[in-house]
């Protein structure tokens, strides 16, 4: 036994997204059920896998630049295996090769389930394996690295095409698991003693399975003993008024919302293919902000698309100042080959593009600073993921609000790992919002004896 685990230790590194992040977890799962074990010291690993993404060239760059210096364990003892599985995987196949020679396993975003299998091949060549397998579901339970807040996929691969996105072409149609699996997973959660779990897709509010849509899905999991319901991404064109009644009915859900915009110019919007315009997002936001109570909005934007005038930024700068949302990912644009937009001259300057990137970010920190500064004195629900890598003493963790909130003061030398607790916020910034402990969640008010 001592030498099957000596001689099996896996180092993985995921890059990218949550679904890479659930990809892997289910991976490690498989790999465990055949004797495997994780380790955090490549130099004592047998198979090395890289997880890879490939939404912007920056993400790409970087795998390839890890995958060279992990290849040295390879070159020092040829036992090794060295596998790159994912998104870049599935785009590049057997051209990897040329940017990584040592490789001896390419496995696109399906077939990469099947890495023990194509472990036991014996030969000289590197497998590559890129085929869009049937919808599976998933036989082993994958293995959360945070035991208290997992992500579950509900559906993957996306069929919008909005036309900067390489994601349609390397994760497939979409493909929605079944409810009662969704569920499942959840139970086995809640028993392991999960208290959040985020729903995750590309476009989750598409979500369809025999009859049932996105907004009976989470009924469904609300029904479960799970404690919090998160979900991400949403698309707005996916946005109906039953998901909208959905998040403020059930309790279990946070009122968190990401809804990507990408830009506030119309012009824009339509050469992107994201099917709405400026004013539907406006109605859309307004509708939700109605009807949902303390709602948090995020949002992705993206600078610098091919034709962008001066003008059509300012019109997202309009509109993220009109929102004002909690937060916001903020990108450059990059060229994606084989995607619609890779067709179009890409024409903003490079130095245009960072110009406005910073001026983005700078507005939407402030905003962001104002909107945290705005929670003082009110009391979140945190579930407390570990310690604060700012302060090592201090406990932190997620309101409802998806904003991390850091305990400053009143946690004693109580081990919270895992526990919904009451903050009263006391401070804030455009990043995190500090607190003092109130109380469990739960627990008796000491007051109300
Ligand atoms: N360039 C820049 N950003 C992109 N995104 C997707 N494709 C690209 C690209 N080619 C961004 C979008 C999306 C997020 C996940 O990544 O904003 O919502
Ligand atoms: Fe990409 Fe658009 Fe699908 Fe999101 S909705 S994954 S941006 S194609």
């Amino acid at each position: 036994m001592k030498e099957q685990t000596e001689s099996k230790k896996v180092f993985f590194v995921t890059l990218g997204c949550q679904m890479n992040v659930y990809d892997s977890e289910v991976l490690k799962g498989i790999l465990t059920q055949k004797g495997y074990s994780a380790t955090s010291k490549p130099e004592e690993a047998s198979l090395i896998i890289v997880n890879t993404c490939s939404v912007r060239e920056h993400a790409e760059v970087r795998a390839i630049g890890r995958l060279n210096e992990l290849s040295r364990y390879k070159l020092e003892n040829p036992e090794v295996k060295l596998a790159v599985i994912g998104c870049m995987a599935q785009r590049l196949g057997e051209k990897f090769l040329k940017e990584v020679p040592a490789l001896d396993l390419i496995l696109g975003t399906e077939e990469l389930f099947k890495l023990p299998d194509y472990l036991e091949e014996k030969g000289e060549k590197p497998i590559v394996a890129l085929s869009f397998s049937e919808p599976r579901e998933i036989g082993s339970l994958p293995l959360r690295k945070n035991k208290f807040s997992s992500f579950v996929a509900i559906s993957k691969g996306c069929e919008n095409f909005c036309s900067y996105c390489i994601v349609p072409y390397v994760r497939g149609p979409e493909k929605n698991r079944k409810v009662s699996e969704i569920i499942r997973e959840v139970q086995c959660l809640t028993e392991s003693g999960c208290k959040e779990v985020s729903l995750i897709g590309q476009n989750v509010n598409s979500y369809k399975d025999d009859g049932n849509d996105f907004a009976d899905l989470l009924k469904e999991v609300s029904r479960t003993d799970i404690q919090r319901i998160r979900f991400m991404t949403s698309h707005p064109k996916d946005l109906s008024p039953k998901l909208i009644d959905a998040m403020s009915d059930l309790d279990k859900i946070c009122k968190h919302l990401h809804l990507p915009l990408q830009s506030g110019s119309d012009k824009v919007l339509e050469r992107m293919n994201r099917k709405y315009n400026a004013l539907d997002y406006l109605r859309l936001v307004e509708s939700v902000k109605d009807k949902v109570e303390s709602l948090s909005l995020t949002t992705d934007l993206i600078v610098g698309f091919p034709g962008e005038t001066d003008e059509d930024f300012q019109k997202t700068l309009e509109m993220v100042q009109r929102i004002e949302f909690d937060s916001a990912f903020m990108f450059k644009y990059s060229p994606r080959e084989g995607t619609q937009a890779f067709l179009l001259v890409d024409d903003v300057a490079n130095e245009v593009k960072l110009e406005r990137l910073q001026t983005l970010i700078e507005l939407q920190k402030a905003i962001s600073q104002k909107k945290n500064k705005g929670m003082i004195g009110r009391t979140e629900e945190v579930l407390i993921d570990g310690k604060s890598k700012r302060d090592k003493a201090s406990w932190k963790g997620k309101g409802r609000s998806n904003k991390t909130v850091i305990i400053s003061k009143g946690t004693d030398d109580r081990n919270l790992l895992g526990e919904i607790v009451k903050v009263k916020i006391t401070d804030a910034d455009s990043f995190t919002l500090f607190g003092e402990i109130e109380g469990s969640v739960g627990s008796p008010d000491p007051t109300e004896r």
